[in-house]
């Protein structure tokens, strides 16, 4: 079976596989799309990222996982170029994104999807107007190539016939579907989906992730997700990282997490939501080890 007829058949058949897609060896794996070291961002005397590692190879689906308010999304957003660190190294598909002008980092962003946290749909536009919206703005499309996309796009997440509405037209799970065609419609090599599925019922939160499996399995994107709901997302990921105290808590596959005797990785792992538990996310700077100067955002 090929790599890309196996990655089908994981999508087609979820849920079923209990421990989520499994790792693959890194020799199926491509290049490294994105890679972080010493990852840095305080705000103000908080110490959110306190020296982050991290990497993820052509064709993965990591699930990033942590406490409320440990810095998850502060993360992406600096991985897509929309807040800036204050110390660290950032490649994104081979581009180093913190030296590279603003003109490159814009042709970057374009080969990048971001769903956010909140939805965050444009409520003055339509749906189609939404979705087109990245595409518009790189601005190559012709109005109805556009126009071909948005509707291929919305037909992928299920939403064949809602091109015409407005946002506040859809329920909860149907913006997060739109968000999601908004993310692909440039087809980006790589994809964060911040928290997919909050605020989504449990059926709902399982099409999501199955979706965003699909839609990874049939481009071979690469696909970083975060999310608190571990049993849902397990189908998705091929591997995890635990953020917590702004560092890299776990990295591993689930596989090793469930082998793992460290309490708090045992807590996210075996007892699904561990934001709920006893761990403090955020530190103060006077907690953090080895951070005596305060630091300036860029
Ligand atoms: N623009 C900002 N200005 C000041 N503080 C910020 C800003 N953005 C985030 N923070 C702080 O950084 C910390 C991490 O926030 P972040 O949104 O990344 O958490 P999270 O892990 O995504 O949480 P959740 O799981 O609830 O979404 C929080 O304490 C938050 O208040
Ligand atoms: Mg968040």
């Amino acid at each position: 079976m090929t790599e890309m007829n196996f990655r089908d058949t994981l999508a087609r058949d979820m849920p079923p596989m209990p421990y989520g897609a499994g790792p693959r060896s890194t020799k199926q794996l491509g290049d490294v799309v994105l890679r972080v070291r010493g990852l840095k961002k305080n705000f103000g005397d908080a110490v959110v990222l306190d020296g982050i590692d991290f990497e993820m190879r052509e064709g993965e689906v990591v699930g990033v996982i942590g406490p409320g308010g440990v810095g998850k999304s502060v993360f992406v957003k600096i991985c897509c170029g929309l807040m800036e660190p204050d110390d660290g190294h950032i490649e994104v598909l081979g581009q180093d994104l913190l030296a590279i002008d603003q003109k490159s980092r814009q042709r970057l962003r374009e080969r990048v999807g971001l769903v956010f946290q909140n939805y965050a749909l444009f409520d003055f536009m339509t749906v189609g107007e939404n979705v087109a919206f990245p595409m518009v703005q790189r601005g190559i499309a012709k109005p109805d190539e556009i126009q071909l996309k948005v509707q291929e796009r919305l037909a992928e997440v299920d939403l064949p016939n809602v091109r015409h509405l407005m946002p506040n037209e859809l329920s909860g799970g149907m913006k997060k579907r739109v968000g999601l065609a908004r993310a692909n419609i440039n087809d980006p090599e790589l994809i964060f989906f911040d928290d997919p599925t909050a605020g989504l019922d449990p059926v709902t939160s399982s099409k999501i992730f199955n979706l965003i499996r699909r839609t990874q399995a049939h481009r071979n994107s690469t696909c970083l997700v975060i999310s608190h709901d571990i049993d849902r997302m397990r189908p998705a990921c091929d591997r995890y990282v635990l953020l917590l105290h702004g560092k890299v808590h776990f990295a591993g596959t689930e596989a090793e997490a469930m082998l793992s005797r460290d309490a708090i990785v045992q807590e996210f792992f075996r007892k699904g939501d561990g934001s709920k538990g006893p761990v403090i996310g955020v530190m103060t700077r006077d907690a953090a080890s080895d951070d005596s100067e305060p630091r300036h955002t860029r």
